[in-house]
């Protein structure tokens, strides 16, 4: 009998026209991992957000078909009825943490599923060690990177133990043995006898541990997986005679050890690299004027970096890890300052009356991208900003940087994808 059967399932958000899903049917099979591919936007995260009752319940739309557990309908289900039975990690993991504290944050979920409290502590320390996350248990949530904060989300799923996992890019901000160990720990947990939905875009990291696939394209099952397209190498230019526009010096902060010194001239790309949690966030929020660096100094354009941040936003833009924290305009054109031909760049022109918030998680990563080149800056920092993209989106985003840095602009880069650093040609830095 399958764990999870769907049904000729649609849905269509409240004031849009097309569906976002049609006719969708699956069936998942306890011990089963199921991958789920599609171009950023196709609606993998919408087909969650049903399962879970997230959508309609907050999205608001309208859904037809049927979600069946072991066969019982569970339509009309709320989400806590369905939560007894479905895990759920969301793409942006920041909006299902609820405490300050990371032993608090894995209790939270074990303790609403009413667990008696005197297996808790024991579930928890398992779960601990599990993630490696002993020694910062005590920590606050706000002191761990993206990477931590993503382990720390699917050890909180994981401890619960529902019968059904859905996963919406678990991947996203793990570093490489961090992706590496969670693949192994999937394929252990469905040999247990969970039913596992996986949402990933890099079908070479994932495609050998699940037992089916299939692809959205536009809300539908596409019969046949697309090709995957493989990212252009760029070619190697000398950068040695351009001039110096940034450049750090024993810069340390907080408890990091000293970061390596940083020199970037026009037209050049730096790749930054070093396992979660090494401080790659926080070196570009010393560039960026977001923290003032404990010891060391920092040129800007031949100057010493301005104190005030307006000042220094005026030559450096830096596209955050979480897109949902900067996008603030009323539509998608007013974002990238009506600049039209940025969004044909990034294949958002048919979003561009859209309200930015309404946009799938990697639209809004694009969107983001083209909000701060739109504004001209000499350096533009980019953190993580190729996860989540299908390979069409990712050579786009690599294609606009590759203009920027053409025409002089210098960039700095974090991402655990190898393709990132050959296509934009990148000298790479280790934390
Ligand atoms: N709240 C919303 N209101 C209106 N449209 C939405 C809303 N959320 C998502 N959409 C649209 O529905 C479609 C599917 O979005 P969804 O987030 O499911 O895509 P996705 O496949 O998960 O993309 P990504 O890989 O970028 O996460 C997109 O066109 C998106 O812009
Ligand atoms: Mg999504």
């Amino acid at each position: 009998m399958a764990e999870l059967t769907i049904e000729n399932l649609s849905f269509t958000y409240a004031g849009q026209t097309q569906p976002a899903l049609q006719d969708i049917n699956l069936s998942v099979s306890s011990g089963e991992l199921v991958l789920i591919t599609g171009a950023t936007g196709s609606g993998k995260s919408t087909l969650l957000n049903c399962i879970a009752g997230i959508a309609p319940t907050y999205t608001a739309g309208i859904l037809s078909g049927d979600l069946c557990y072991q066969n019982q309908s569970i339509l009309h289900w709320d989400i806590k009825a369905r939560s007894r039975y479905l895990g759920f990690l969301l793409q942006n993991v920041e909006t299902q943490i609820f405490t300050d504290r990371i032993s608090d944050e894995i209790a939270f979920g074990l303790e609403n599923l009413n667990l008696p409290p005197e297996q808790i502590p024991d579930l928890i320390n398992a779960a601990l060690s599990e993630f490696n996350l002993t020694q910062q248990q005590h920590w606050t949530i706000q002191q761990l990177s993206a990477g931590q904060k993503q382990r720390l989300v699917i050890a909180c799923i994981l401890a619960m133990k529902q019968p059904i996992l859905l996963m919406d890019e678990p991947f996203a901000y793990l570093d490489r043995a961090s992706a590496s160990f969670l693949l192994d720990l999937l394929q252990s947990h469905a040999a247990q006898g969970q039913a596992i939905v996986l949402i990933e875009h890099r079908l070479d990291l994932v495609q050998s541990i699940c037992t089916q696939s299939f692809c959205l394209h536009k809300g539908q099952w596409l019969t046949q997986t697309p090709k995957i397209q493989s990212v252009d190498r760029s070619s190697e230019v000398d950068h040695s005679t351009k001039p110096i526009v940034l450049q750090c010096r024993n810069l340390s902060w907080g408890g990091y050890p000293q970061f390596p010194d940083l020199t970037l001239r026009a037209g050049e790309t730096t790749l930054l690299q070093g396992e979660n949690g090494c401080g790659k966030t926080t070196l570009l929020k010393l560039i960026s004027g977001l923290l003032r660096p404990t010891t060391g100094t920092i040129e800007l354009l031949g100057k010493p970096q301005p104190r005030r941040i307006v000042e220094i936003s005026r030559a450096i833009g830096f596209v955050l890890q979480n897109p949902n924290h900067q996008l603030f305009a009323e539509s998608v054109l007013q974002e990238v300052q009506n600049d039209r031909e940025i969004l044909t760049q990034l294949n958002l022109e048919e979003q561009l009356e859209r309200h930015p918030r309404s946009l799938s998680q990697g639209q809004k990563r694009r969107l983001t991208l083209g909000a701060v080149l739109a504004r001209r800056p000499k350096v533009c920092l980019l953190d993580e900003i190729t996860v989540g993209q299908d390979a069409t989106s990712l050579n786009l985003m690599l294609e606009l940087l590759k203009r920027f840095t053409q025409a002089g602009g210098a960039v700095i880069v974090t991402s655990y994808d190898p393709q990132v650093a050959n296509a934009l040609g990148a000298k790479i830095l280790t934390l």
